[in-house]
């Protein structure tokens, strides 16, 4: 089963076919980051109408090679994210559905990026090749950190979530901070290549609970860099170390404490090198990680979890709607 998937939540516009929900035929991801950079962040409107550009061109390039009778549904992202930006993909998805009497298939964004661990053309970074549930998953974007317990396919049960800005956000700030570009997660990354992780900078544990916090340490990170004392190197190394830190033993703790075998990671901070080295090096159980072009937004993620909607009888129908503030769990 072919199922076409479709991503325009925030600044990707992306469009992809995945085959039974894991081999990947086409991916194609259309990123407006330049055009973003220049104002150091996603602005909604310019967002919105770059969707409306490059979504045709994007999924004709998507569709090369195949015809609409090779597919056999379309999945498309409904929210969480931008409204202007998710109303593109759903009424083209719509459009297209109509025009070819496929199914249409909701879906959830946050669920997509879980699934991006079924996409099955790369070596798993470290796991044991399946999935094995219940599991626990780790979204780390730019604007969730939820850690959910997955019992099976589209069963999610939220366990903790962030209480102020989420991982990549605060990436995104700390980059800001430090005058380097947007997207933040790739310049600290970056950045932190020639540093050192000298500082220590504070950990929110919030011990009594599975949630997150990542404001005080943005703000620790201000002082820093505003009493000018240490090289920015180092002050990406130390901030990147202290988010890395916080996510490794919290996750880990929760594995524990729920009994699971697995951990699955999942969103773009999911792509940052020391963060999954540190859990692979870290946890006693298998830790699934998609390569770092697969935890950014893309739509193969979204035909992949679109897969096992479908299977679950959980099609969509023409009023399906866009639902920017869409939680998981
Ligand atoms: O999942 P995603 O592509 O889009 C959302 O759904 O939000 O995540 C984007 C976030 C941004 O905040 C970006 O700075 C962060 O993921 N990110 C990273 C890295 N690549 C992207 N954070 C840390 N290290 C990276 N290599
Ligand atoms: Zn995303």
């Amino acid at each position: 089963m072919k199922i076409l998937g479709i991503e325009t939540s925030c600044d990707e516009t992306a469009a992809a076919v995945v085959e039974n929900g894991s081999r990947l035929i086409s991916n194609v991801v259309a990123s407006q980051i330049e055009i973003h950079a220049r104002y150091g962040g996603v602005v909604p409107e310019v967002a919105s109408r770059q969707h409306l550009l490059t979504i045709i061109p994007t999924i004709n390039r998507a569709m090369s090679g195949l015809t609409w009778r090779d597919i056999d549904g379309i999945a498309v992202t409904y929210g969480p994210g931008l409204a202007g930006s998710l109303l593109v993909g759903v009424n083209v998805a719509k459009a297209m559905a109509l025009a070819t009497a496929l199914p249409i298939i909701g879906v959830n964004h946050l669920e997509a990026h879980v699934y991006a661990n079924w996409l099955e053309d790369y070596p798993s970074a470290g796991g044991n090749g399946g999935v094995i549930f219940p599991c626990l998953c780790l979204i780390v974007s730019g604007g969730h950190s939820d850690l959910l317990l997955m019992k099976g396919h589209g069963e999610f049960e939220r366990l903790g979530r962030t209480r102020d800005d989420a991982a990549g956000e605060a990436f995104d700030k700390a980059a800001r901070i430090l005058g380097l570009g947007y997207p933040g997660g790739p310049a600290i990354e970056q950045a932190s290549l020639s540093g050192t992780p000298s500082v220590p900078l504070p950990r929110a544990w919030l011990k009594e609970s599975h949630d997150f916090s990542f404001s005080g340490l943005k703000t620790s990170m201000w002082h820093l860099v505003h009493r000018g004392e240490v090289p920015a190197a180092d002050a990406a190394a130390s901030f990147q170390l202290a988010i890395a830190d916080v996510l490794v033993t919290k996750t880990i703790e929760a594995a524990k404490q729920l009994q699971v075998q697995q951990i699955l990671l999942s969103g773009g901070v999911a792509a940052n090198k020391t963060i999954t080295r540190r859990f692979l090096n870290n946890s006693p159980i298998s830790v699934l990680v998609p390569p770092p072009h697969l935890c950014t937004d893309n739509a193969a993620m979204v035909a992949a979890c679109g897969y096992y909607s479908f299977r679950s009888g959980k099609a969509s129908d023409y009023s399906l709607d866009v639902v920017p503030s869409l939680g998981l769990g």
